[in-house]
């Protein structure tokens, strides 16, 4: 049905060399939203789009995002740069807690009407599919309106959202000093009705101090795997609590963040083989410098991928290929891997990765046809989103004229 001609360099990662794989002066062959051919001499008479020589990689896969809030909370950025820090903002009733009430009092459509447009954002910066997770609600009536805003998105949106459970994210300001109260709660009502419903994939839990200790953690987690949802964790972000050796011991998909990660948890998510997805951009939001350890994570033999963390508080940023400028700059990886993190593996970390996260026959054509050259061109164009195109499920989806 559809022709992608005049592909000046094709760059995808391709598991049978494990490797970016660049393929000069090619066309790619689209039919019902699969690739059905990548070569140099398709010449058929099937509609198509000229990719004028430009570079093609495949859409982003963004596996952790924050998307369903009502408002942003730019005035607790002023109060960061003001030099108050966004544990002490939390401390004083700001933090994760400040978007509940607005999340718990919007109708469904009002939410509905916020997050649409956030979507509309992601797939134009060329995220083609991405994980998105509740934790604003915090009561079971406002996480299910959450998930199912994310399940209704999911089938009128052109771009896929894999959802995930993430109630355990606060501890709600009805339960203070009852965290007990709400992990009960979570595993005897919020579960079993998410898992009921259908409306998530994974569970996913906030364990940091202040948070969700490690105790409270591996219960809520065993809970969602009795319910068949996968686990996966907040894992050592402001504090080294273990949290890396719990996502290991409990086979979690994913251990994410890993700001403060420490040595022994490194090497009981290679042992466990834990992804690692990595979010520089939530450090540079905080203004901070403690980037995760990436090159120790690698050298240890863990799969990195890339994500955005995009959330209200601590990174409101959505770009993918910022965040691999970020990767680039300040955690040290080369420009293959932050390509293949910020795709392949980010697919893998879904469970996705038969469908998308690279470009190859059988696969889904989610495509970003590129107003540059070179991959090499992506992260030094900082900030920016040179992007002509966009194909989703072979659709042309965005066209930037
Ligand atoms: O990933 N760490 C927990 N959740 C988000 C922050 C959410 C918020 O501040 O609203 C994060 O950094
Ligand atoms: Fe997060």
């Amino acid at each position: 049905m559809l022709n992608l001609t005049n592909i000046g360099l094709l760059a995808t990662y391709n598991s049978k060399i494990s490797a970016i794989e660049r393929t000069h002066d090619c066309t790619i062959s689209i039919d019902d939203g699969i690739i059905t051919d990548i070569s140099g001499t398709n010449f058929s008479t099937k509609e198509s789009i000229d990719c004028n020589g430009k570079l093609v990689t495949p859409g982003f896969v963004d596996a952790h995002t924050h998307p369903v809030f009502v408002d942003g909370r730019e005035n607790e950025f002023m109060s960061r740069l003001a030099g108050v820090s966004y544990q002490e903002i939390a401390k004083e009733g700001g933090g994760i807690n400040s978007s509940i009430a607005a999340v718990r009092n919007a109708t469904e459509i009002e939410l509905y009407d916020r997050v649409i447009k956030r979507m509309d954002k992601f797939i134009k910066m060329g995220t083609t599919t991405l994980e998105a997770k509740s934790g604003y609600g915090l009561d079971t009536e406002s996480e299910l309106k959450s998930l199912r805003v994310l399940d209704h998105l999911n089938s009128v949106h052109e771009i896929d959202i894999i959802s995930t459970f993430l109630g355990a994210h606060a501890i709600p300001p009805e339960f203070n000093g009852d965290s007990n109260g709400y992990i009960t709660l979570l595993c005897k009502e919020m579960i079993p009705a998410v898992a009921e419903q259908g409306i998530a994939k994974f569970c996913d839990v906030f364990c940091e101090e202040g948070y969700f200790n490690v105790n409270d953690s591996q219960k809520i987690l065993q809970t969602a795997t009795q319910h068949s949802l996968i686990p996966r964790l907040h894992a050592d972000e402001f504090t080294d609590s273990g949290a890396a050796s719990l996502a290991a011991e409990i086979g979690a998909i994913s251990a994410d963040h890993l700001m403060e990660v420490n040595d022994q948890g490194i090497k009981d998510m290679a042992k466990a083989g834990v992804t690692a997805i990595l979010l520089p951009g939530t450090t540079f939001f905080l203004g901070d410098h403690s980037y995760a350890p990436a090159r120790k994570i690698i050298s240890e033999g863990i799969n990195v991928a890339l994500a955005t963390d995009f959330n209200p508080g601590s990174c409101h940023i959505q770009s993918m290929p910022f965040i691999i400028s970020l990767a680039c700059l300040f955690l040290d990886l080369t420009l293959d891997e932050a390509l293949k993190a910020a795709t392949w593996t980010g697919a893998c970390a879904l469970n996705v990765e038969e469908n998308v996260g690279s470009i190859e026959v059988g696969k889904k054509a989610d495509l970003i046809i590129w107003d540059l050259d070179t991959p090499e061109e992506i992260p030094y164009n900082v900030a920016s989103v040179p992007i002509q195109n966009v194909i989703k499920n072979g659709k042309l989806v965005i066209r930037l004229d």
